[in-house]
């Protein structure tokens, strides 16, 4: 059976300020009556398919992992606490230490991020049942989406030669290009976005972090060793993790190795990741907005406007976000959304 790893101890600064740092976008409903957390729980409770999932995630955020998870009657087969941020390599690298530990290094890993809307149909397990052969088979397996745009928030994979199961090599995996360079590979063809997801056995996951990010290698798994364990939290050692540089598994591993391969996928899949896609997301009205809470609109187009507290009035724009959380107001350009990171950090600056 499949381990699922989920990743949810991302800042989620760009959907600021809604999403917080005491509650990121994960952990937030946006859609539905479930957080994004929860969604992805529900995803991977198939018993016949998955053992109980581990969760990785920032100390900070124990409680509403543990609180989500209850709400939802899932039992986690533990929840590793990283005693500060060092991105998706650092984090995945110990979950892999942690796994092949428990349960040895041939154990399928899905590793899956906590922020995706997805419908988990038909197609969506196909997929994962691919994926699973593929990394039973030694590949570091990701999940192509059609490229919509040219987004230059995701990375692109170019897909290379056919392997047997159904999956394919990859030729070049290009993480966040310049929007240049994400046109160019949408005109050139042959080229998808990465889902984010992925497959493989904890011992191959270990063996390229070694080859390739030696120090998130180590530093991952001394970690992991001297781990203390608190009812079902596991305290990643401080001063290990702290050694590993801050970067993501994109840059660190894929981007490098030749061992990857993509399970071409055409299920529904969309990354929350800027307010952007979650305009792109919602029930657009004949205008083209978007609107939750309370809103009044008058002469204004293809905008977001939400808020979760006064009421919102908004008048001859076009393309624009405004967001109100109980404290903070956030007002863009939709094309800007990528940036909102920038303005969060110019923010924590000045206080
Ligand atoms: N535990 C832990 N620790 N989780 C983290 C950390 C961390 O330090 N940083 C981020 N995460 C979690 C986030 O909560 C999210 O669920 C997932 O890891 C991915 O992080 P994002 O910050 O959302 O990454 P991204 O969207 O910029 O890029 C990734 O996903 C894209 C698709 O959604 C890359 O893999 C891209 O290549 C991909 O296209
Ligand atoms: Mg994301």
């Amino acid at each position: 059976k499949i381990i699922p790893v989920i990743m949810a101890g991302g800042k989620g600064t760009r959907l600021w300020p809604l999403s917080r740092a005491s509650a990121p976008k994960q952990f937030i409903q946006f859609v539905g009556d479930r957080t994004l957390f929860q969604a992805t729980l529900s995803r991977v409770s198939d018993p016949d398919l998955y053992e109980p999932p581990v969760v990785v995630t920032n100390e900070d955020f124990r409680f509403l992992v543990a609180e989500q998870a209850r709400e939802l009657g899932v039992t986690l087969a533990g929840t590793l606490l990283e005693p500060m941020a060092r991105n998706t390599a650092a984090a995945i690298a110990a979950a892999a230490a942690f796994v092949a530990d428990r349960s040895g290094e041939d154990a399928v890993l899905q590793v899956l991020a906590s922020d995706h809307e997805i419908v988990a149909d038909e197609r969506y397990f196909q997929a994962i049942q691919t994926a699973r052969d593929t990394a039973r088979a030694g590949k570091l397996v990701t999940f192509g989406i059609d490229p919509a745009e040219p987004a230059t928030g995701y990375g692109y994979i170019e897909i290379g030669q056919a392997l047997p199961g159904g999956a394919h090599a990859v030729k070049a995996f290009v993480e966040k290009p310049v929007l240049a360079e994400a046109e160019r590979m949408l005109a050139q063809g042959g080229f998808y976005w990465n889902s984010g997801i992925f497959m493989f056995t904890a011992g191959q996951v270990l063996q390229e972090m070694e080859a390739y990010a030696s120090e998130v290698a180590a530093a991952a798994r001394e970690s992991v060793e001297k781990a203390v364990a608190d009812l079902d939290f596991i305290r990643l050692d401080a001063s290990a993790f702290a050694r590993s540089p801050d970067i993501s598994v994109d840059y660190a591993i894929m981007e490098k190795t030749g061992n990857a391969a993509v399970v071409p996928s055409s299920f529904t899949w969309s990354d929350l990741g800027s307010w952007d896609a979650v305009w792109k997301l919602g029930a657009r009205d004949e205008a083209g907005n978007v609107t939750s809470g309370n809103a009044t609109l008058l002469d204004t187009k293809n905008s977001l406007v939400m808020s979760r507290t006064s009421h919102l009035a908004v008048q001859g724009l076009e393309n624009v976000a405004v967001i109100a959380s109980e404290d903070a107001v956030y007002v863009g350009r939709l094309e800007n959304s990528q940036n909102v990171g920038k303005l969060v950090k110019q923010l924590a600056a000045a206080k």
